[in-house]
Order: structure tokens, then sequence, then C-alpha cells
């Protein structure tokens, strides 16, 4: 059977090939006993959500070293894990990753089915499968980016997404095998991340290559098709960027619900349609070098004129703190702050 083909293949190209990765047992180590630890596999399929293994690599490290159980992380300091997760962005997920390190702990343990999983903060469909296959071989149907895209060729499935959702996931369903179903997930992900890539597949070293379709038709590069999105809108707002003569720099924490909620960040306007008038969040002598941070999120991009002031030593803001020159992380900014500061530094005094 074609299925069982497919199935086949995969799994003795992925005892062979399989990507090296921090929170991963590899096939080999897992014939030997080895079993994947349920924290490591949830915090890298939660800080792999929206974001490519390259940039969760080394966030992992730091993660895994600082808060190594759940215990750790659910007893860490809120600013801490904002801080560490800077840079990765959809900061709801990092809000959520402690929530549910939080609820675990509460539980009195992980859960280790898919329904139970799905029940916990920051935990979707796709997360609470990843988890349920790769650390306790449920036969979880785990569906992502890559996975659709590896449907979509090996069966030819022209229908654009995200109408041919269903029909991909009754695909990846029929492959999923009751046999270590994590290393199959895993295969597919990794085939997808590295041979059935989304614009020039290497279809010539592909190990399930006779059983494509798209292949076969000549249309592997073009699926999947998808319906075209709205263009994002632009949104204006205003950043200000305010240093002490002592050299602390003042910032705010954002509000904790909402974009970039409980990041810290420069004061600033709201973001809008317009150019909005931002009131400053300190008095001084405040100017305008006319540069701007252009930065997109996931449903508009956005124009950040920058605002900046050597301010005196004894200014007292009427909104944010001042954080000690010495206390100051860039690396504990969100993108688009530190875009901002990364812009306007060379405008402020040495030291
Ligand atoms: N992308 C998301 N989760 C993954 C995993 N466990 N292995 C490889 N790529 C992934």
């Amino acid at each position: 059977m074609r299925e069982q083909a497919i199935t086949v293949a995969l799994r003795d190209w992925y005892m062979v090939h399989a990507r090296d990765l921090p929170w991963r047992v590899g096939p080999a180590a897992r014939l030997a006993g080895y079993r994947p630890d349920p924290y490591r596999v949830w915090l890298s399929e939660v800080m792999l959500q929206q974001t490519t293994v390259a940039a969760v690599k080394g966030y992992f490290e730091r993660f895994t070293a600082l808060w190594p159980d759940f215990g750790a992380l659910a007893a860490a300091e809120d600013a801490a894990v904002m801080a560490e997760w800077a840079g990765l962005g959809y900061y709801a997920r990092a809000r959520n990753l402690l929530k549910c390190a939080r609820a675990v702990a509460a539980r009195g343990g992980f859960p280790d089915t898919e329904a139970e999983l799905m029940e916990l903060p920051g935990i979707g469909p796709y997360t609470a499968a990843a988890i349920a296959a790769i650390a306790f071989d449920e036969p979880a149907v785990v569906m992502d980016g890559n996975v659709e895209r590896v449907m979509a060729r090996l069966f030819a499935v022209e229908t654009p997404l995200p109408a041919a959702k269903p029909a991909l996931k009754s695909h990846a369903a029929r492959l999923t095998p009751g046999d270590h179903p994590g290393d199959h997930a895993q295969a597919v992900m990794d085939l997808g991340a590295t041979i059935c890539s989304p614009r020039s597949p290497a279809c010539g070293i592909c190990p399930v290559m006779e059983h494509c379709a798209a292949r076969a038709q000549g249309i592997a590069a073009e699926l999947p098709r998808k319906t075209p999105k709205a263009a994002k809108p632009v949104r204006q707002g205003i950043a200000f960027l305010g240093r002490r003569a002592d050299g602390a720099w003042l910032l705010e924490t954002r509000p904790p619900k909402g974009l970039l909620g409980g990041m810290l960040g420069w004061p600033g306007s709201d973001w809008a349609e317009t150019v909005p008038d931002g009131t400053p969040p300190a008095s001084g002598d405040w100017r305008d070098p006319g540069l701007e941070v252009r930065h997109t999120f996931t449903h508009f991009h956005l124009r950040l004129a920058l605002r900046v002031a050597d301010l005196p030593e004894n200014t007292e803001p009427d909104r944010g703190l001042f954080v000690a020159k010495h206390d100051f992380r860039p690396s504990a900014l969100p993108t688009v702050m530190r875009k901002a500061f990364d812009l306007a530094r060379p405008l402020f005094d040495r030291p």
C-alpha cells in the first residue's frame, strides 16, 4: 500500500538523516531505550511556534540552563523570563509559557495525553499533538507548515491553503504509524525543513520521490497553493529614548495584555493609522533626529519615529523608570525596541 511504503521510507531516512537538535532524542538513542524529557519537548515546541530551528537553539540552551525543569521555571520571576525571551517574538507565548509551568506545578505533573495537554495555557492543537507524539509516543497527527507542504506535494493537493487544511490533515493521519509516531512526526518535519523546502525542493535526493504525485506532475515547487492574503496596513508611532546624565535609560514595562505585553520598551505614543502626537515621558530637550524604525508584526507594518534627549540628573519622569547603565541589557528588549536603541545609540554622547 502506498501509505505504508511512504511511512517506511520516511522511517528509514530518519534513522540515518535525523537532525541533531538539543531537545531531541535521536532514533538511535531512542532504540537504546532513551526517552525525551517532556519538559524539553514542551519548551522547544512552544519556542518553535512561528520561529525557525536556527533562531530557537540558543534560546533553548539558555532557558534550560537557567530553568532545567517545570518547577524551576514555575518559580522564576516574570521579568527574568520575559527578558530571556526577548528577540524571539510573539510575546504572548512567553507569558503563556510561565502560566503553563505554574499550572503544571499546581496540578502536580505534566499530563501525557493530547486532550489533557490542550487544556494547558499556550498549548494549542499543534503543540499538544507534537508533545503527545514526541514525548509520549501517542499516534497524534502533528500539523505544521512543513507537514502541510509535504502532504500537499505527496498527494498533489491543489486546493489552496487554508481551505486545504482538513484534506492535508487526513493525508497526514493515514501516514501516521502506531509505533514510534514521534519519530514519524519529526521525520516529516525534518523532510519539510531540509529537502521538501518551500521554493526549490531537492526532489532528486528525496526518500519518497517515487511516491510523490506533485513531482510526477512537475508541480512540486508550486505547492501548496495559497489564497492571497490582504495587504498589511501601516501604523505609525513615536518612541522616546531618553538618557540621564549618569547613563541611566528611561524605560517602561508595557502593560501585561496586548502586543509586546509585559516586555520592556521605550515609552511612546499609541500606534495608529496617522502619526499620533506623542507626549514625552519626562520634560526635557527632546530632539527629532529624523530617524524611523520599521518593523513588521503579524497584522501590520509599524513605522516608529524616534525622539531623543539627554536628560539632567534630577529628572523625575512622568512615565516609566530609569534603568541604571549597568543594569540595562539591550538583549532584554523586544526586537522593535532593540532596533530603536541600535539606531539612536550613536546620537548620545559616549560613554
Ligand atoms: N519544528 C517544530 N518542532 C520540531 C521538531 N521537534 N523537530 C524538528 N523541527 C521542528
